[in-house]
């Protein structure tokens, strides 16, 4: 009896060491220092995610290694309930002293026909003094505008550290459920007023606790590497594309709920119920 219920409690150990209930049992639960909590999962085709699309590549060619979705290749940066951050992209646009454009960069990102959206938590936004971009779902330019954002200023001395409304910083809401996006930009005057202090104008995805303006970023075209380094994108992530009414059989555990994502895309997401921690999208559920 005795021997048995100390065997007991060592697998009880085991389960709620570290890292341990995190993964699918026999399947990484880490890529570098990225945790990859179940349903996601390591290897392309290794059956520890639970789909194709949560299946996380773990490239040991990079040191650290690096973690890319299938989808877009996307690198992951962080996984949280409901929630990923991947690597950032920027558009840019520069111009010469006589006005002409001397780099142009758009991007393109689609996640169509996956379980994850771009988050409306990240806000559309422009860093620059004569710059306006443009978020559409696809690449042909200005069909099917979804959002767009002006920043102007006419001298440094106007802009503020943390202000974004307008001048030298602009943001703007995106809707929900968008798969793909498109980012471009265009310019007013060319630079030709500010260009001493501004040459380029810069666009991206982020969250607003993520992004704060930094007066520099005007002048600093190292800002491309500190929002692709430091400031992710959050994309959104469900089980699936059908409700926990439609799937009636949910993979969730012992004490927790299904909860429908609340997106026009449909899925859900399994929840601990109060006082219950622990993976519930895993046996043996989450534990009080
Ligand atoms: C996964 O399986 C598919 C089909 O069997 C195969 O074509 C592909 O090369 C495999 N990918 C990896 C990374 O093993
Ligand atoms: C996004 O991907 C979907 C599915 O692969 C494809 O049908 C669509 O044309 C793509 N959109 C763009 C803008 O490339
Ligand atoms: C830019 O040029 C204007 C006049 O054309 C000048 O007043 C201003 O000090 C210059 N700013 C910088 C940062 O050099
Ligand atoms: C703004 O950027 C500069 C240069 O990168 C940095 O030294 C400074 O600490 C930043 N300021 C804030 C408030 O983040
Ligand atoms: C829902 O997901 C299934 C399986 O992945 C797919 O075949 C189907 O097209 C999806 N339906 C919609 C409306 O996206
Ligand atoms: C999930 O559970 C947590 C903690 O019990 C709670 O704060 C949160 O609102 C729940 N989420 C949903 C979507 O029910």
């Amino acid at each position: 009896m005795r021997r048995s219920w100390s065997h007991f409690f060592l697998i009880l150990l085991c389960v709620a060491g570290e890292g341990a209930d995190i993964s699918k049992p026999g399947c990484p639960s880490k890529c570098g220092d990225l945790a990859v909590p179940y349903p996601f999962g390591i290897g392309i085709n290794s059956s520890c995610s639970v789909s194709p699309f949560f299946a996380i590549d773990c490239d040991a060619s990079f040191h650290p290694p690096k973690a890319f979705l299938t989808i877009d290749n996307l690198e992951v940066v962080g996984i949280s309930e409901g929630k990923m951050s991947v690597k950032n992209r920027v558009a840019l646009e520069c111009y010469d002293v006589d006005e002409n454009p001397t780099q142009s960069i758009q991007f393109l990102m689609n996640l169509s026909g996956s379980p994850f959206s771009f988050s409306n938590d990240n806000k559309l936004t422009v860093v620059g003094c004569d710059d306006v971009a443009f978020l559409s779902r696809d690449d042909d330019d200005w069909t099917d505008l979804i959002s767009s954002c002006v920043a102007i200023c006419s001298k440094p001395g106007e802009l503020s550290n943390g202000f974004c409304s307008g001048i030298g910083c602009c943001q703007s809401s995106i809707p929900e459920d968008l798969q793909s996006i498109y980012v471009y930009m265009d310019t007013i005057k060319w630079h030709s007023k500010v260009h001493n202090f501004s040459s380029c104008g810069y666009s991206f995805l982020a969250d607003t606790n993520s992004y704060s303006f930094n007066v520099s970023d005007i002048s600093d075209s190292s800002i491309v590497t500190t929002i692709t380094q430091t400031v992710p994108l959050l994309i959104d992530w469900a089980i699936g594309n059908k409700t926990c009414n439609q799937i009636g059989k949910s993979i969730c555990q012992p004490n927790s709920v299904c909860v429908d994502s609340g997106s026009t895309l449909g899925g859900y997401r399994c929840n601990c119920s109060n006082g219950y921690h622990g993976n519930p999208y895993l046996s043996p559920g989450c534990q009080g």
